[in-house]
């Protein structure tokens, strides 16, 4: 049957000071409806699997806020990391430990993070990936058409055939600016969305040829997952295992990946522009989430807190935003360097 993995594990130290190690941005309603980007990601695949067949993997350190946040999941649908070790690790314990299971299981792999404005098109697009990797063993990734030279994400080259699934000649994750610019124009490339679909025994191939370690260490788990030594040896499993993406551990070098052009409103909530780009503006192209007075403004967006009145004046393609006990005022075309801003305040503590 299908199950779901929703990787929730990550800081999202671009998107600071939203973004804290304490409170990550899947854990918040970014867009004001109500439901927090975990919840959204868990209610879009309504449908799709039995709701006990969803594992959300995160750190032991949200473990709370996951649950608070999705009721709806027994204790045992939460794995919890002891320590991040990026995404490879990550889907390793999920699909190890689903595989011990259901050996026949077809896997939907998903970040927490995403909006998707196409509910429908999303569904329906999961489904096409989920026929065709329920009797192959291919590695399926959903391709978003790029509108950018952007290098936060994996491009990923395509033979042009006219089946669903194609075959896909290269994957390359996170190119520079140059690369990118080069993918972009040749037209024969979309962008990774991070959304990944396969069976089991498909991932566990690509591990062990690709990841060996990283497969040995989690395939030694298989008699203690659902037991009390659980907890245990995943301590330990993650102590020796390496940080590695799937994007560079797998994807870019297993030679069966196939893609679905996609196209369901898909946006990585990664950066404030990001937010910027998907967020409802105002005459001025401002886009404001606060109490604010604005003059003389254009092209900023603005999030405060809501019982705080801030008066801005003369501002043009500006972040201002402020959470907790910190405020950041940064231009937009700099959102890059919010990172360098969260390693200095990690030091002045
Ligand atoms: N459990 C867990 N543990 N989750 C993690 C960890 C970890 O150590 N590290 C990251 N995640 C989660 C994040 O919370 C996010 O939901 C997802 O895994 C992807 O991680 P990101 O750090 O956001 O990756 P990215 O955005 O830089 O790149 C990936 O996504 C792009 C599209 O958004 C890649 O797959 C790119 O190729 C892709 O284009
Ligand atoms: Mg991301």
């Amino acid at each position: 049957s299908t199950y779901v993995i929703i990787m929730a594990g990550g800081v999202g130290t671009r998107f600071w000071p939203f973004s804290r190690t304490s409170y990550p941005k899947q854990f918040h309603d970014v867009l004001g409806t109500g439901r927090t980007l975990l919840q959204q990601t868990a209610d879009r695949f309504d449908g799709v699997c039995p709701p006990e067949n969803i594992f959300i993997v995160t750190s032991s350190l949200y473990k709370d806020l996951c649950q608070q946040q999705l009721p709806q999941l027994t204790d045992d649908q939460i794995l919890c990391e002891p320590v991040a070790r990026n995404t490879a690790p990550c889907i390793a314990y999920a699909c190890y430990k689903i595989a011990q299971r259901d050996p026949q299981a077809n896997i939907v792999v998903a970040p927490a993070d995403h909006i998707i404005l196409k509910e429908e098109e999303f569904k329906k697009t999961i489904r096409t990936a989920l026929n065709a990797t329920a009797g192959q063993d291919i590695l399926v990734t959903l391709g978003i058409q790029p509108s950018r030279p952007d290098t936060g994400y994996g491009y990923i080259q395509y033979l042009f055939d006219p089946s669903e699934i194609k075959r896909v000649k290269t994957f390359t994750e996170k190119p520079n600016l140059e690369l990118a610019q080069q993918f972009l124009d040749s037209g024969e490339f979309v962008w990774n969305a991070g959304i990944f679909v396969w069976n089991v025994q498909a991932i566990i191939t690509a591990f062990e040829k690709y990841l060996p370690d990283v497969a040995e260490i989690f395939a030694e788990g298989n008699d203690v997952y659902y037991t009390d030594r659980e907890e245990a040896f995943i301590d330990k499993a993650y102590s020796l295992t390496k940080s590695i993406s799937i994007d560079n551990g797998v994807m870019e070098r297993a030679d069966n990946v196939h893609v679905v052009l996609s196209d369901f409103g898909w946006s990585d909530l990664g950066t404030w522009k990001s937010l910027y780009e998907v967020s409802d503006k105002n005459g001025d192209q401002n886009v404001v989430d606060g109490h604010v007075m604005l003059y003389d403004t254009k092209n900023c967006i603005i999030k405060t807190p809501k019982d705080r009145l801030v008066a801005i004046n003369g501002l043009d393609g500006f972040i201002v935003a402020e959470y907790d006990n910190v405020l950041m005022i940064c231009r937009k075309e700099d959102e890059q360097k919010v990172k360098n801003f969260v390693a200095d305040a990690k030091e002045k503590g």
